[in-house]
């Protein structure tokens, strides 16, 4: 018998395993109020970014819509605060704000513990698993079998699904898994899978160590390969993880393209894991890069946008987003493609120093294809629902910048939780800025724009404790991809973390830190040449736990 959810085990929850199939029946709804009480006030712990309770999380997995609910789950173990045998954690909400916490969805079974994949309503009960009037939510996923890898074997990666008739609060395990069987490969992971209307059939994406396979399924439970993409294009220096494949509007007119998002660890533009993404056309069984941006990733180390030379195309160049992907089932009539990605980076996820859980997701964001001076290009922002979260608000005045501007000074509140918007505008071509977080310790993180490099930045090699990874401290490069005079630039920061968005969104990148004390006081530098403030806002977020 597994150890139970601390928190779920008031006697709701029931654990059934067999050899093939296991089944966790549960009501959920006692562990929000002890969840809730568990998180207000840790040091380091983000107040309006998802957390688990208590105990280890990586990637987000399973991320569906469905009646009303946005689903997230989780790489998850409850028994430590560390990376171990996982399961599948869980949580509901109405606007990817504010989350309840629900009972873990998938444990391991005798196929092994479960890694990441996705969810989706099988709204046309092509799996027969639900009915036409209740669609089953069905969740993909990658079984990994630890004694087969420990006996030498290669194929201890297959991918398995369950589904669940009530919401995703009861998942019961297919008795015909694993439904993908492995080849012979040791990286054969984290199915994503998505309806194609075009072709009425499922495709599943699958990282496969240094590339991308898709199969197609009718059913979700017989799956064929289709066709392998990316060997030899886009980064490289670590293994394929968790792929994602979808259609986008390209802003502004009426084409649409297919971006293919890929995880890499390690390999990212500042170290350790990242995103990278490629923009083209899928046609049912083959993914192609759009000859315009395959042009730029090759031309990409020659121009501005390469960052500490390495190859790729990014979806966030902190050091701190990975695993990100989208949600399935979003309705039409909403028509946003949602992401959230895990706000951490295996190069120290391990040892950051939290106590009882360890790791935080980003905001939900926005994803949308814009023409930038590069090309066609994946911009994020955060979703506009973080908005319910919105306190008081200080509206700065259009005004030069001597050297620093103190702008919390003057703001009617004192958290170290905030939406600060800036429009900012160069007055001389050698003008940079750095926006100051700092505490009373005299410790900062710094992000700004350095006009040398024409780059963007974070600086956190002052921001608090760094002792426990010689690979935390640093500062994390990321390109420009506009023109011009106006910087348009938003910081999101939550007690340990700030998610920088430049230039609407072009731009992103995110960075954990560990002050010891709150990151109150903000200020604006101007290092060298001038700058203006044309407008701005300071906006306190509120906590979820209130
Ligand atoms: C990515 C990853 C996935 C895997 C999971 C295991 O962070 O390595 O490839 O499924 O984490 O927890």
């Amino acid at each position: 018998m597994k150890k139970l959810y601390a928190l779920a085990a008031l006697g709701t929850l029931l654990y059934s395993c067999n050899a093939n199939q296991s089944a966790v029946e549960n009501t959920g709804t006692e562990a929000t109020t002890e969840a809730t009480a568990a998180t207000s006030d840790e040091p380091h712990r983000p107040q309006f970014h998802f957390t688990p309770p208590s105990g280890w999380m990586n990637d987000p997995n399973g991320m569906v819509y469905h009646n009303g609910e946005y689903h997230l789950f989780y790489q998850h173990n409850p028994d430590s605060t560390v990376w171990g045998p996982m399961h599948w954690g869980h949580a509901v909400s109405r606007d990817m704000v504010d989350w309840e916490h629900l009972p873990i969805a998938l444990y391991p079974d005798s196929l092994g513990t479960i890694f990441s994949g996705s969810a989706v309503v099988d709204v046309n009960n092509t799996s027969g698993l639900g009915t036409a009037a209740n669609p089953a939510m069905v969740a993909i996923f990658t079984y990994h079998n630890a004694e087969a890898e420990k006996a030498g074997k290669d194929d201890f990666q297959t991918q398995g699904i369950a589904f669940s008739l009530d919401n995703g609060r009861n998942w019961t395990k297919y008795e015909g898994n694993p439904v993908l069987e492995n080849p012979g490969i040791r990286d054969f992971r984290d199915p994503k899978v998505l309806w194609y209307e075009e072709g009425q059939k499922w495709i599943m994406t699958l990282a496969v160590k240094d590339h991308i396979s898709f199969y197609s399924s009718p059913n979700l439970l017989d799956w064929k390969l289709e066709s392998d993409f990316g060997a030899n294009v886009g980064a490289h220096g670590g293994v394929w993880e968790c792929p994602d494949l979808f259609k986008l509007p390209v802003e502004g007119t009426d084409e649409e393209k297919w971006v293919l998002i890929v995880n890499i660890n390690p390999g990212a533009p500042n170290g350790g894991s990242g995103t990278q993404y490629f923009i083209g056309n899928f046609d049912g069984s083959k993914f192609v890069m759009d000859p315009q941006f395959e042009a730029g990733l090759q031309a990409e180390p020659t121009i501005a946008t390469t960052v500490n030379g390495q190859e790729g195309i990014w979806l966030d160049y902190g050091r701190d987003e990975y695993a990100g992907v989208t949600w399935a089932n979003v309705p039409e009539e909403d028509g946003r493609r949602l992401f959230m990605g895990w706000m951490s980076n295996w190069a120290y996820a391990n040892v950051v120093p939290t106590e009882k859980w360890r790791s935080a997701m980003t905001m939900a964001r926005t994803l949308e294809l814009v023409d930038t001076p590069a090309g066609l290009r994946v911009a994020s922002y955060p979703v506009k629902e973080l908005q319910h979260l919105y306190g008081p608000t200080y509206t700065l005045e259009a005004q030069d910048v001597a050297g620093a501007l103190p702008i919390s000074e003057k703001a009617p509140f004192s958290t170290p939780t905030f939406d600060l918007q800036l429009e900012l505008e160069r007055l001389s071509p050698d003008g940079q800025f750095a926006v100051e977080l700092s505490n009373d310790q005299n410790q900062k993180a710094l992000v700004g724009y350095d006009a040398t490099r024409k780059q963007y930045y974070i600086d956190r090699r002052n921001a608090g404790d760094t002792s426990f990874s010689d690979d935390f401290a640093g500062i994390h490069y990321a390109p420009r991809l506009a023109n011009g005079a106006s910087f348009p630039v938003r910081l999101l920061v939550d007690v340990a973390s700030v998610e920088f968005f430049a230039d609407g969104g072009k731009t992103v990148m995110t960075d954990i830190f560990f002050p010891d004390g709150p990151f109150t006081k903000v200020r604006l530098l101007t290092e060298s040449g001038e700058f203006k403030v044309d407008s701005g806002k300071l906006t306190e977020l509120k906590s979820i736990y209130n």
